[in-house]
């Protein structure tokens, strides 16, 4: 090697052509390139850079097409060279030869681990100041070959993923400048890697450009000091540059766009900046398990789609799969990802889904203590639906008042914890954060549990054609609540009553089906209204049709109960005489009715202050065995959120999309009925007088 001057590694294209096809730009090109034109423009390349630069040659290799784009040789800084191991066997052959000439120029050759792949200067692209080093990943690098880098090189290593397979090299997309500028494709990487990307690059120094100038590899530039060598970009680009005191130099090379590469692949820069910084590995990786029906619930795909998606990697180290019906699978994976937050953020999914970590790596849940009332610590776990543990002092203890979206609390000395809202923590309170020490569990009565399933099963959402059969089921399910003295909850919006199922809802009240009503308002305005005038909004229940002035009935039935004071009174004084709402107060079901913006009145029952809706809804849904949902997206999700699985909900309404999203929460328990809520109410009354009268 020679002295400190600036340095780059070139390969004469003697034998390039497109001979193959392993990225989108060299789909109908293959052989459609012209070697002389090639020769030429690379000839033209070669001119503009010895101008500034010393240029070395490696001698092409027969057979080895790809050769020419020497940034895949390897990743150069000082005297060490991190040699690539190529993603696509078409390139595979091209090491040796690389490796060949690194070696006679007396550089330290460093090796990736086999499988793992690495496509050099191609996929990392260091700070211009020589602060860190960018890395990409996604489609030829892995990121698995992140840390490696970081520990051969000694450099800080951001990890990029990118996300768009026609800039499938990091070099295409992406460009750091001199002082600290940096041009880029923001499209071509994912939410948290632009992140990344904004968070160390300050926005006047972004030379962010569009598709246009995408496409022409605008970023694929080779940039010593204020020059910007290039193959072509638009005028505006162009005119960015100048305002940013940088000489574009636009040197044609179409023909190497063909296999996918312009200036910046066709060499490599083998002299690099580098400040005294110490490394620090940002990768991270955790090994987790999961046991249960992986195939036949998709829960493996599930897995490995949230893992890709939360911009994660991963790597299937084991999976024994259970041959018959019965029998369950494990598997175990290696998930990398770029920051310690993302791979929590992907690790709190998967514990979610049942994940463990492994035992051997098992630590007790990591408790931040709470030090402003009603404000977690921002790493705190969020909780599902899901019988859940802690793990606390080795010991792992059961959450009580399982919830969704909530926080789990513990007492580490007397051992318990509890799940609760953020709003309610106080200071003091210890928290539990991260995702250490936490599992969920998915099915009841499993003493053993590294034999723990995953009951997946998908929800059932039934069609019209199946409503009888549900309703059979939920009506036996409501007779044996009732026989056993177990507790149904009852949720119903305005529907119920416009839909002519006030008098069904009565009924099911009346017979103790019901010991508790959650609502708004609206279905207890409706309702009553019904009772006084025999309409619902104006509209007249038995004939169907507007009655002249009606929604004056609405307003006046307010006004009538605020009168009293309240519903109760308004029945104790012997004025609401039939109806959901009257045989509530009737037969002592409680009820909690939860205000909203669009509220006419309010009635005096309904609560607007939210907080406080929700703690009566929450108190009221306490202990219920079944929760039948009517109508109302609204309240049902609110209700959804509360309530832990294991507990079943029926929810029935005309419109599919709310049925599948409260069905869908994947535990069995659920079922979505889409029907006219009034038919599917007085069809269970018949059901349920059926079975009345078979048992009489
Ligand atoms: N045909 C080559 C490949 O797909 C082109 C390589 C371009 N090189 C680069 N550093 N982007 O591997």
């Amino acid at each position: 090697m020679t002295g400190t001057e600036l340095r780059y590694l070139m390969c004469k294209p003697t034998h390039y052509e497109v001979d193959y096809i392993i990225n989108p730009w060299m789909e109908g090109n293959v052989h459609r390139s012209s070697r002389e034109l090639a020769e030429q423009q690379w000839q033209g390349l070669y001119t503009v850079l010895s101008e500034i630069a010393d240029v070395q040659l490696v001698e092409p290799a027969l057979g080895w097409p790809d050769m020419v784009f020497t940034a895949n040789a390897g990743l150069v800084l000082d005297n060490n060279v991190v040699i690539s191991r190529f993603f696509h066997p078409e390139r595979q052959g091209e090491e040796p030869f690389f490796g060949a000439w690194f070696g006679s120029q007396g550089y330290t050759v460093c090796e990736m681990p086999s499988k793992i792949a690495f496509e050099g200067a191609g996929d990392a692209l260091f700070d211009r100041e020589g602060r860190w080093l960018w890395a990409g990943y996604g489609f030829r690098s892995s990121l698995e070959s992140h840390p490696y880098l970081a520990k051969y090189l000694d450099v800080e290593v951001l990890s990029l993923r990118l996300v768009d397979n026609r800039f499938y090299h990091l070099d295409t997309c992406f460009c750091p400048l001199t002082d600290g500028y940096l041009l880029y494709y923001p499209p071509a990487f994912d939410e948290a890697s632009n992140r990344v990307i904004e968070s160390r690059v300050s926005p006047e120094k972004r030379l962010v450009i569009g598709e246009v100038d995408a496409v022409n590899f605008a970023c694929n530039a080779v940039n010593v000091g204020r020059t910007v060598i290039v193959n072509q970009v638009t005028a505006a680009l162009a005119s960015r540059f100048e305002s940013c005191g940088f000489t574009v130099r636009q040197t044609p090379l179409t023909e190497f766009l063909k296999a996918g590469g312009a200036a910046k692949c066709l060499t490599l820069r083998l002299t690099e900046p580098r400040t005294t910084e110490l490394s620090q590995i940002k990768v991270s990786t955790r090994t987790v398990e999961l046991q249960g029906h992986l195939l036949d619930t998709a829960l493996m795909t599930e897995v490995i789609d949230l893992v890709l998606k939360g911009g994660a990697s991963f790597e299937i180290q084991a999976f024994e799969v259970g041959l018959r019906r019965q029998d369950t699978s494990y598997a175990r994976l290696l998930v990398t990802a770029p920051t310690v937050e993302t791979l929590e953020s992907v690790l709190s999914q998967l514990i979610d889904r049942g994940a463990l970590l492994p035992d051997d790596a098992i630590l007790d849940a990591e408790l931040q203590v709470v030090t402003r009332n009603g404000v977690a610590p921002q790493e705190f776990y969020v909780t599902n639906i899901y019988p859940t543990e802690v793990r606390i002092g080795g010991q792992w203890i059961a959450v009580s008042k399982q919830r969704m979206d909530g926080v789990v609390v513990v007492d580490p000395l007397a051992k318990t914890a509890r799940c609760t809202l953020m709003r309610d923590v106080q200071v003091g309170d210890q928290v539990v954060c991260g995702v250490d020490g936490i599992r969920t569990i998915h099915q009841k009565a499993q003493p053993d549990h590294s034999k723990e399933e995953f009951s997946f099963m998908a929800s059932g959402v039934s069609s019209e054609r199946r409503v009888e059969l549900v309703v059979e089921q939920v009506a036996w399910q409501l007779r044996r609540l009732r026989e056993q003295g177990g507790k149904a909850v009852v949720v119903a919006g305005p529907v119920v009553i416009h839909t002519g199922g006030g008098v069904h809802l009565a009924a099911l009240i009346r017979e103790g089906y019901f010991q508790a009503l959650l609502g708004g308002n609206a279905i207890a305005v409706h309702d009553i209204e019904q009772a006084f005038h025999g309409t619902s909004l104006g509209v007249d229940l038995q004939r169907g049709v507007t009655i002249q002035g009606g929604h004056r009935h609405h307003l006046k039935t307010i006004n009538l109960i605020r009168s009293y004071g309240s519903i109760a009174e308004t029945v104790h004084q012997g004025v609401l005489r039939s109806g959901v709402l009257y045989e509530c107060v009737k037969g002592g079901v409680p009820f909690s009715l939860a205000g909203s913006i669009r509220d006419d009145g309010p009635l005096p029952d309904t609560e607007m202050d939210l907080v406080k809706a929700q703690t009566a809804y929450a108190q009221l849904l306490e202990g219920a065995e079944m929760i039948i949902m009517l109508s109302s997206m609204l309240h049902s999700i609110g209700v959804g959120n509360m309530t832990r699985a294991g507990v079943k909900l029926v929810c029935v309404d005309i419109n599919p999309a709310v049925v599948t999203k409260l069905a869908d929460r994947g535990s069995i328990e659920s079922t979505g009925v889409v029907t006219d809520v009034g038919l599917f109410l007085s069809l269970l009354v018949r059901q349920l007088h059926h079975l009345d009268g078979a048992t009489c």
